[in-house]
């Protein structure tokens, strides 16, 4: 197959075989709506400190599975899951998980940004403040140090104390992303978390993605191969609920082994 434009991702750990170093264990993950499954059986290694991407025709269960690996359908009306999900020493789907240690754990970043209808100071202290994770006097340190991580500090340092909602779109994500790192979490899971905003701020997105793999486990759902091309190690690529296939990344865009996969690169489908 011609690669054409498609080069090896940079900054990628080029890895020509799977990492065998497992963060996330999916097991027969099935997520149905009645009898309908909207994910079918779905097996899957997610590694350590690798950034996978997670990518698909909309519709083929992106959003499905990442939700179900932090058991965000419990309270979605007629959803059940079948199957296993383990991160680290966690059983997710157990009776007795602590859902606590994962929300702790495991962050998320969603296309949209969600800021709290709090302060933007606020915003990133009220999950370390609940999990005890904030030294005494030492809120402002905390705050500074993750909009300076972000690259946030310069535009918000003069109204921490302020809405979120004066905020860009761009600086709100940023925002929600050191959010997110104010728990120091183990697993990032984004669901095209890039997908509104400008080149620029994308690129700065996957920048701080790209230094926080040393630390952190992240799937990246998205639209954009070119982006999964830019920071993914390993791609999953999914179609209509089923797993069509999960390579490196520089296997994925380069010589993938099924011919849907190798189809969905040259933009045949999708
Ligand atoms: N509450 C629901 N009830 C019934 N079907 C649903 C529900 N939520 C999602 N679905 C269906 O589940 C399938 C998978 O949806 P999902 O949102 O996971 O797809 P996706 O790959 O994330 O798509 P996109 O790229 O458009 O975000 C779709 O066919 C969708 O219509
Ligand atoms: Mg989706």
């Amino acid at each position: 197959m011609s690669a054409g434009y498609l080069s090896v991702p940079a900054g990628a750990v080029h890895q020509q075989e799977l990492s065998t170093d497992t963060a996330i264990r999916v097991n027969d993950l099935s997520v149905l709506v009645g009898q309908k499954a909207l994910v079918d059986n779905v097996s899957l290694t997610f590694p350590h400190k690798r950034i996978t991407a997670i990518v698909g025709p909309t519709g083929s269960g992106k959003t499905t599975v990442l939700r179900a690996i932090n058991r965000m359908h419990d309270h979605t009306p007629g959803f059940s899951v079948k199957g296993d999900v383990t991160i680290g020493d966690i059983d997710v789907y157990s009776p007795d998980a602590n859902l606590r240690v994962l929300r702790r754990r495991v962050g998320m970043l969603f296309q949209r940004a969600n800021p709290f209808p709090q302060s933007i100071q606020d915003n990133i202290l009220i999950a370390p403040k609940a999990h005890g994770m904030v030294p005494k006097n030492g809120s402002r340190d905390l705050c500074e140090s993750l909009l300076q991580e972000v690259g946030l500090w310069n535009a918000v340092k003069d109204r921490l104390g302020g809405s979120p909602f004066m905020l860009s779109g761009g600086q709100q994500q940023l925002l929600c992303l050191a959010r997110m790192l104010a728990l120091q979490p183990d697993v990032a899971l984004l669901d095209e978390p890039t997908s509104a905003l400008d080149p620029g701020t994308t690129e700065h997105i996957e920048s701080l993605l790209k230094g926080l793999r040393e630390k952190v486990t992240i799937l990246i759902v998205t639209h954009n191969l070119a982006q999964a091309l830019r920071i993914s190690d390993e791609v999953v690529f999914l179609m209509a609920g089923k797993l069509v296939e999960h390579a490196t990344a520089n296997k994925f865009f380069h010589d993938a082994a099924d011919e849907r996969s190798r189809e969905y690169v040259s933009g045949r489908i999708g």
